[in-house]
């Protein structure tokens, strides 16, 4: 009975309590109209300290509201506190992204307690990073990405004492493309949550701050790439950064090994460490990086090109595999030497390390391979006829080799660069599927221009192949680029390349063909490279559509070949280089189809830069 009573009267009170409430709701004023005070006076106080500020808020147009919550890039939410008794609208969100604003960042922004996003990025401001930013209370999204800000960057626990050991809740910090100098030793310490740290192509000097790294457990994405850091790699622990999936440190100057402690990041999908003075093997524990995607340890010193395939086939999602410039003059090794291969791979460059051997038999295993890039070895023997089998491959990079026998016909049957081809095996690989940004602007032998755009091509230039062009090449459609140059061929030029109609670059020269210039070849309209020189041909020259834009140079050689004095003038001019045509070819990348009409000039830089192709030494 008592209980009864008890239970009666409780639900009364709590009813009546409810009954208040409401009632208090309703005599409160409702829908607070503006910001909060504090707010507009910490953004106002912002913009007045913005340089050339004409406007009075950056994108002005909503200023002369006095409701900050409507000025451009605001985002406001409204917090509720005692029981709906008050309530508040707070700054949450801004985002100044791309408006131009230039000015030095105020520490006062700080002042912006419930601000989550932050975004400046894409303006002019210069000056420092406040560190203040950092330990913004409730900050989780950081983006001050391509500034000019300058200075060293430190983190939420560093600076003067009272601030010592306070933390963070950012999860992602972005200062890249600015112009930083340094990162403060302990720049990772007191951000605790951070999963997302890019501060690539800074000028970055100093070590990788290696021990306050590791105390964030929870990165996944870790960028500095085209920095001027330095010292050893290996004196990292990354084993406790057991998330991390994607490392871009490519483009410093770290030396020593390959830090094995990155085999704990099971997570890993992408090792961009290309361009260093790394050396030594590839540790064997990364055998145990299931899911490596992305693998480029280019240019470097690292020895063991057997070690390396050894290990890394054992990641089996490896799609992308480049080892160019590294392994000076070791032997390619065959299947004897443990190497099964690769099921995943898609591209494979190992390219310009003076490997003798022959083309290694564990690549047939790579059903997937859309492009091959061997050059600048020294790979003996013939072209394996299974290369012509595989289903994706469009661009097969192995020039610069000592390579004999014939061109083999197998070759012709690529199906990704013939026509009426299954359009599933026409799908084109870019670096940015993996998040990857190359930096080649100074292309070095065997190196890979592959960012946005990797042409379809076949380059067997430079090696000692002999026989006849076989003509069903010309049902290589898709084909930009075709250079057979510096062999022995010899036969005619076959008159079905008239059928390549997406050619761009023809280079035929240093051989022994003979015979006429098909006439045919007139009516490819995209051709702007051409070149059959040094050969034994005979006849007229074409004298219509892309032929009349050749220079003469591109025929020298052939004693019995008669050139149209209308044009040439007798004299043999040599194409121009100029910086123009490379800026102008690098704007319209993956337009390659008007290349064609840009130009005639063979732009060998042009070459060098898209095919990936490097400064061969000229032969004269
Ligand atoms: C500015 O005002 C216009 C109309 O007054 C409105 O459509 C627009 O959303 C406002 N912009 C912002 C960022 O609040
Ligand atoms: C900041 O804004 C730019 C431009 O709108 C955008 O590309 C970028 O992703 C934004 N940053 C973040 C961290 O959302
Ligand atoms: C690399 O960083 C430098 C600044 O240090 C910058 O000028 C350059 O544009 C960056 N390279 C690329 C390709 O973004
Ligand atoms: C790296 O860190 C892990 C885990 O914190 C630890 O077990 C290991 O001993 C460290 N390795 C080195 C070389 O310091
Ligand atoms: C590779 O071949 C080139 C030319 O064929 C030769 O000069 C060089 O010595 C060779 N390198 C090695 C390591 O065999
Ligand atoms: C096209 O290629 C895909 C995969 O490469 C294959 O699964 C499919 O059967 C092919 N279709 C035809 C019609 O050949
Ligand atoms: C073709 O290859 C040769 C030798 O590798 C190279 O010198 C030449 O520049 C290439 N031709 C074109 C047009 O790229």
């Amino acid at each position: 009975m008592l209980r009864v009573v008890s239970e009666l009267s409780q639900a009364f009170l709590t009813t009546s309590f409810i009954v208040f409430l409401s009632l208090m709701c309703q005599l409160l004023p409702h829908g607070v109209s503006g910001c909060a005070p504090s707010d507009r006076i910490a953004l106002t106080s912002f913009s007045t300290n913005l340089d050339a500020q004409t406007n009075p808020w950056p994108g002005a147009e909503n200023y002369s509201d006095g409701d900050c919550c409507r000025w451009t890039g605001v985002r406001c939410r409204r917090f509720v506190g005692f029981f709906g008794a008050y309530q508040q609208l707070r700054v949450v969100n801004l985002d100044l992204a791309g408006l131009g604003v230039t000015g030095s960042l105020p520490s006062s922004l700080d002042r912006l307690d419930r601000l989550r996003v932050l975004n400046l990025s894409g303006n002019s401001f210069h000056g420092a990073v406040p560190p203040e930013l950092l330990r913004m209370p409730r900050l989780r999204v950081l983006d001050l990405s391509r500034n000019d800000l300058s200075g060293v960057l430190s983190g939420a626990g560093s600076g003067p004492s009272s601030s010592a050991g306070s933390t963070s809740g950012i999860k992602h910090l972005d200062v890249s493309f600015n112009g930083l100098t340094s990162l403060r030793p302990d720049v990772f310490q007191g951000l605790p949550l951070l999963r997302k740290f890019s501060a690539e192509s800074n000028q970055l000097t100093g070590v990788l701050p290696g021990s306050s790294l590791s105390s964030c457990s929870e990165l996944e994405y870790l960028n500095m790439a085209n920095n001027s850091l330095h010292g050893t790699l290996g004196s990292t622990n990354f084993s406790r950064l057991t998330r991390l999936g994607a490392l871009h440190l490519g483009w410093n100057r770290f030396h020593g090994r390959l830090p094995a402690s990155l085999s704990r990041c099971r997570e890993l999908r992408v090792v961009n460490l290309r361009r260093h003075s790394l050396s030594g093997p590839v540790p064997s524990s990364f055998r145990r990086l299931r899911a490596l995607t992305f693998f480029d340890v280019g240019d470097n010193s690292i020895s063991g090109v057997a070690q390396a395939l050894r290990v890394l086939q054992e990641c089996p999602r490896l799609a992308v595999l480049i080892l160019t410039t590294n392994f000076k003059g070791e032997e390619m090794p065959g299947a004897a030497a443990g190497i099964r291969g690769f099921p995943s791979l898609r591209l494979l460059g190992i390219a310009n390390c003076a490997l003798h051997g022959a083309v290694p038999p564990w690549l047939r295993t790579s059903a997937r391979l859309s492009v091959l890039d061997l050059s600048w070895n020294n790979l003996t023997g013939r072209i394996p006829p299974w290369l012509g089998g595989f289903e994706a491959v469009y661009r097969i990079d192995l020039s610069s080799n000592a390579l004999t026998g014939e061109i083999p016909r197998s070759l012709t049957r690529l199906r990704s660069l013939a026509g009426g081809g299954n359009a599933s095996a026409r799908v084109r690989l870019s670096m940015s599927d993996y998040g990857v940004r190359l930096y080649d602007w100074h292309v070095e032998r065997g190196q890979l221009w592959y960012d946005r755009y990797i042409p379809p091509s076949l380059d067997l230039s430079r090696n000692r192949l002999a026989g006849v062009i076989p003509p069903e090449l010309g049902d290589l459609v898709a084909l930009n680029l075709l250079n057979l140059s510096w062999n022995a061929l010899s036969g005619r030029i076959p008159a079905t390349f008239a059928s390549l109609r997406n050619l761009q670059t023809l280079d035929l020269s240093y051989n022994e063909l003979a015979g006429e210039i098909p006439p045919s070849l007139t009516g490819l309209t995209f051709l702007s490279c051409f070149d059959v020189s040094h050969n034994r041909l005979r006849g007229f020259i074409p004298d219509a559509g892309q032929f009349s834009t050749f220079p003469c140079s591109s025929f020298a050689g052939n004693p019995d070949l008669h050139l149209h004095g209308r044009y040439c003038g007798g004299t043999v001019r040599m194409p121009e280089h100029d910086g123009h045509f490379l800026m102008a070819t690098i704007d319209i990348f993956g337009m390659p189809f008007m290349l064609g009409m840009i130009s005639g000039l063979c732009a060998t830089l042009f070459v060098h830069v898209v095919v990936s192709k490097s400064t061969k030494p000229s032969v004269h």
